[in-house]
């Protein structure tokens, strides 16, 4: 399959082009601590944070730093095609530890001993990429949780179709590529937090690979940013803010439960 026409990818991208749409947005779920929703190319994830929260099972605690778990999950309905047993799997399990040692790496564990760090990754749309747009979102939500962290780590792919580096591969490219890269890259520090491979690639083009993955970490962290930015200002205007959309939960009831009359003694 031919995934390079004249100069351009089957979706009209450049090389060094990322997917369509990229948008972030940080605070979309009420209950948890930190959320945001990331919709890159045709992938669509949610992330959910929770924590520091007292450690359960108690035999995982550590008495010096908090635990940083991860989940990352695909729905039934995630994909275009058939995709096999849904729930837990190999990949799932994988994916999800690959993601937990990136944040194992970032948060500053130290500061909250004994407790847990949960991290929710739920795939409602997946087109290749999922691994590293998760864990995008992911970065945003455990920033929107407040938890400190070293830096807001950005997912990005490189690899090679058709003979040339590029970026961002979509399924297609994924699957008939020569080779994929999926980086999280911290752009404060210059580290590579997640790197994995499939295919064959000279040291050269993992280089070539390695630089393009940087450029495009840069816009994938500008959006991060952006949408903290975003939520921080949402906060700041209506206070706690409630998930955008959701209108604020009004009591069961707007009855008053009966005053004691004045004098009278407040029974037990
Ligand atoms: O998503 P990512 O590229 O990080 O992981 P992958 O294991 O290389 O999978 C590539 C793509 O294949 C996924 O993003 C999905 O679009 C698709 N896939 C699927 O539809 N069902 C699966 N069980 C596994 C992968």
């Amino acid at each position: 399959m031919k995934l390079i026409v004249d100069g351009k990818r089957l979706d009209g991208r450049s090389l060094s082009d990322l997917r369509t749409p990229l948008a972030i947005r940080a605070g979309v779920l009420n209950k948890a601590d930190g959320s945001a929703y990331i919709e890159w190319g045709n992938n669509k994830i949610l992330a959910a944070v929770y924590g520091p929260k007292e450690c359960i099972p108690r035999h995982d605690i550590n008495p010096y730093k908090a635990v940083v778990r991860c989940r990352y999950a695909m729905s039934p309905f995630a994909s275009f095609e058939e995709h096999g047993r849904t729930g837990p799997n190999r990949r799932s399990r994988e994916i999800s530890k690959v993601i937990q040692e990136v944040f194992e790496n970032v948060i500053l564990a130290e500061q909250f001993p004994k407790t847990a760090i949960d991290i929710f990754i739920e795939v409602l749309q997946a087109d290749g990429g999922t691994r590293v747009a998760g864990l995008t979102a992911a970065a945003v939500a455990l920033a929107d949780a407040g938890i400190p962290m070293k830096d807001v780590v950005a997912g990005i792919a490189a690899g090679k179709i058709d003979g040339q580096i590029a970026v961002d591969f979509g399924k297609y490219e994924d699957n008939f590529g020569e080779s994929d890269m999926p980086f999280a890259i911290s752009l404060r520090t210059g580290e590579i937090l997640l790197f994995q491979m499939d295919g064959m690639l000279t040291k050269d083009e993992i280089a070539k690979a390695i630089d393009m993955a940087f450029e495009g970490a840069k816009k994938v962290n500008e959006l991060q940013v952006k949408a903290l930015k975003a939520r921080y200002v949402e906060k700041e205007e209506k206070g706690a803010a409630p998930a955008p959309g959701i209108p604020p939960q009004e009591p069961a009831s707007a009855e008053q439960p009966p005053q004691p009359a004045e004098g009278q003694e407040q029974p037990y």
